[in-house]
């Protein structure tokens, strides 16, 4: 079997190495460096291995069968010129959903305990209690009830907010409030205040979050993006925080990441910045799943993660 791995990153010597020990019954070809045939590269591989590959590598693998992407979200992927026959599986999980409901109960809890005025008030030597704050006058909607959200939305719940939960297809979750479909979308809106994105980046879902979605939100609302800048409109939530309706917001992706100097994000005093952190890919995990995965499918078996081309994640 002959595994062809791309990975155009400074951490992919690592990985392929890693790789390498995790299956040594396959020959591998380290596409990383350089797309283009040349020795150890073949361009025979039936399988994959790749974050972001460019499109050469697509194009020089005509015999691809399997590309197992090392992330969750594939809307890079899509962004290519892929076979249709080509089987697209995405890691489901490997240590990333425990990471997503860490980022976001620390960033709930932060927002509805009004963590910050009161490390504000303490640097200014003030004692200042306010008023307790009421869970159930924050109840947290979570968008996309997959892998990730499910995981948050079990989190959430651990602390006792009322939790809604959002996807394409109905859904039963224990103890979430269940909404699918757009038809059901401003209902679920209305009724939550903390709004959770774990939705993939689709046709269907870009642009998702702006005026229309989140001025439906409670007064005060809250919004957590953990999933793709692409599904917000960002100008849109800093005219609905200025304007009052909404309190602020935890951002963890952006429409251009690196976000660029001088985004008004960096400097607004509601909006929380991290760089694309909130789930990182673990190497370990990762490379336990992908090993799995090809070993299953080469003796015929179904996976976990096989991405629905028509459907888009
Ligand atoms: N920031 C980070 O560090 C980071 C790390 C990992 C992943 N992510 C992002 O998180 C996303 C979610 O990952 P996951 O593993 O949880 O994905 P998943 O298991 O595929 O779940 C996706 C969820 O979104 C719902 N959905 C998709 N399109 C929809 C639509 N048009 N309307 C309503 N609901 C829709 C799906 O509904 P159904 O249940 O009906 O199919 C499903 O519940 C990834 O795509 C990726 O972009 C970000």
């Amino acid at each position: 079997m002959k595994i062809a791995f791309c990975y155009p990153d400074p951490a992919a010597t690592a990985w392929f190495e890693e790789l390498r020990a995790a299956l040594p019954e396959a020959e591998w070809e380290d596409w990383s460096a350089d797309p283009t045939p040349g020795p150890g590269r073949s361009g025979r591989a039936e399988y994959a291995v790749a974050w972001a590959p460019p499109q050469a590598f697509i194009d020089l693998h005509p015999a691809l069968k399997v590309l197992l992407n090392i992330g969750a979200g594939v809307d890079a992927l899509m962004k290519l010129r892929l076979p249709a026959s080509l089987m697209l599986v995405r890691l489901d999980d490997a240590g990333m959903a425990v990471q997503m409901a860490e980022y976001v109960c620390h960033y709930l809890i932060r927002h509805v305990r009004e963590f910050d005025q009161f490390q504000t008030a303490a640097r200014s030597g003030q004692w200042q209690q306010g008023r307790p704050t009421d869970r159930a006058d924050h109840p947290v909607g979570i968008m996309g009830l997959g892998v990730l959200g499910e995981r948050v939305a079990q989190a959430v719940r651990q602390f006792e907010f009322p939790v809604l939960g959002w996807s394409r297809l109905p859904k039963q979750v224990e103890g979430v409030r269940c909404f699918h479909g757009q038809g059901q979308l401003n209902d679920f809106l209305s009724a939550t205040r903390v709004l959770v994105c774990l939705l993939p980046l689709t046709p269907e879902t870009r642009d998702l979050l702006g005026q229309a979605t989140l001025s439906r939100l409670r007064p005060g609302g809250y919004l957590i993006n953990v999933a793709r800048g692409g599904l917000l409109v960002e100008e849109d939530l800093i005219r609905l925080i200025d304007s009052g309706h909404l309190a602020g917001a935890a951002l963890d992706v952006f429409r251009t990441e690196p976000l660029p100097a001088g985004h008004p994000f960096w400097s607004h005093p509601a909006i929380q910045v991290t760089p694309h952190i909130s789930a990182r890919t673990l190497r370990r995990d990762s490379i336990t799943q992908i090993a799995g995965k090809i070993r299953a499918l080469r003796r015929g078996e179904s996976v976990a993660g096989v991405v629905e081309w028509e459907r888009g994640y």
